[in-house]
């Protein structure tokens, strides 16, 4: 039986004695925690930083998209909760410093981080084929961005001794994709962010700090541009997927509040896939 008590944050622990039940839904309780999100303007960016502040999280949002960072930051105050919507280009190391910076001068502390901005493949197409200018974007976003974010996270988690850093990957990072479309940087990146997630997780563990990641698979976004717009992508994603369809990008809210909370407090170097069966396969 685990116990939990409120710490001087009001952060509910949980620990291993025996003797007190705490109830499921408090494990998934947020109040007055904060959470960094990157890539926070829109598509699953938004949707974490809204589950973040309908749990309870107070959010600091990062995006070069400066008037969706805002809407982000409106809707979590809209939620009862406080924001900070700070400029970031997660690919300038100084840009991220910042942003983490803002967020501990604010709150005191980073609970929960998200490094979640990400880009696609400008034009996919098979390595052979493959511009390195293209290639560099995509890694200095995808991987580096995740790099300058994590590491200035866990600047804060370590002084801390606590800490929920989850890095946003993809089903991409687990398989090779060119059975629907060639998109070899992107694969590259998502890989690599897998297994630094896995490097991240044995390193922090001794320090109370959770490293996991989200594999997500087809979700109704803005990334690569209005490509989910186009009915010729979404039926040959549809036909890949084993549930047959497209997930919203609102299905992201569970798996992203389970890896920040509680809940998830015996998990640390999971790749969490939410692919509607596609790595099943
Ligand atoms: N949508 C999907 O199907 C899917 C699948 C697997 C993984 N992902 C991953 O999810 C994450 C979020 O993507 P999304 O689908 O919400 O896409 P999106 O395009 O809707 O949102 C991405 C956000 O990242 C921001 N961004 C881009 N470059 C940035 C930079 N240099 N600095 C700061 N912010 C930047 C954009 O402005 C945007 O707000 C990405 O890492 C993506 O690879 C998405």
């Amino acid at each position: 039986m685990k116990r939990s008590k409120t710490g001087p944050t009001g952060i509910v622990q949980v620990s291993s004695e025996r003797g007190r039940k705490v109830n499921v839904m408090q494990m998934f309780d947020l109040t007055d925690q904060v959470a960094v999100i990157t890539g926070a303007a829109n598509g699953l960016g938004y949707v974490i930083a809204e589950a973040m502040a309908e749990a309870g999280a107070h959010v600091v949002c990062g995006d070069i998209d400066t008037d969706g960072n805002e809407r982000t930051a409106e809707r979590v105050r809209a939620l009862g909760r406080s924001a900070l919507a700070v400029r970031c280009d997660v690919t300038n190391e100084a840009d991220v410093a910042a942003l983490f910076e803002q967020a501990d001068k604010e709150f005191g502390r980073v609970d929960i981080a998200f490094a979640n901005a990400g880009i696609a493949d400008p034009v996919p197409g098979p390595v052979h084929e493959y511009q390195t200018e293209h290639w560099n974007s995509v890694l200095a976003v995808n991987l580096q961005g995740v790099f300058f974010t994590d590491r200035e996270a866990l600047k804060i988690m370590v002084r801390q001794e606590r800490g929920k850093l989850i890095n946003v990957a993809s089903m991409w990072g687990l398989a090779g994709a060119s059975s629907v479309f060639p998109i070899p940087a992107y694969n590259a990146t998502k890989g690599a962010v897998v297994n630094l997630t896995r490097e991240l997780a044995l390193e922090y563990a001794p320090h109370n700090i959770q490293v996991n990641a989200i594999c997500p698979g087809f979700f109704r976004t803005r990334l690569a541009g209005g490509a989910y717009d186009d009915p010729d992508f979404v039926a040959a994603i549809t036909a890949f997927t084993p549930m047959d369809r497209v997930a919203e990008a609102e299905e992201m809210k569970g798996t992203a509040l389970y890896l920040a909370s509680a809940a998830s407090s015996y998990t640390t170097g999971l790749m969490m896939v939410s692919d509607g069966g596609c790595m099943a396969k």
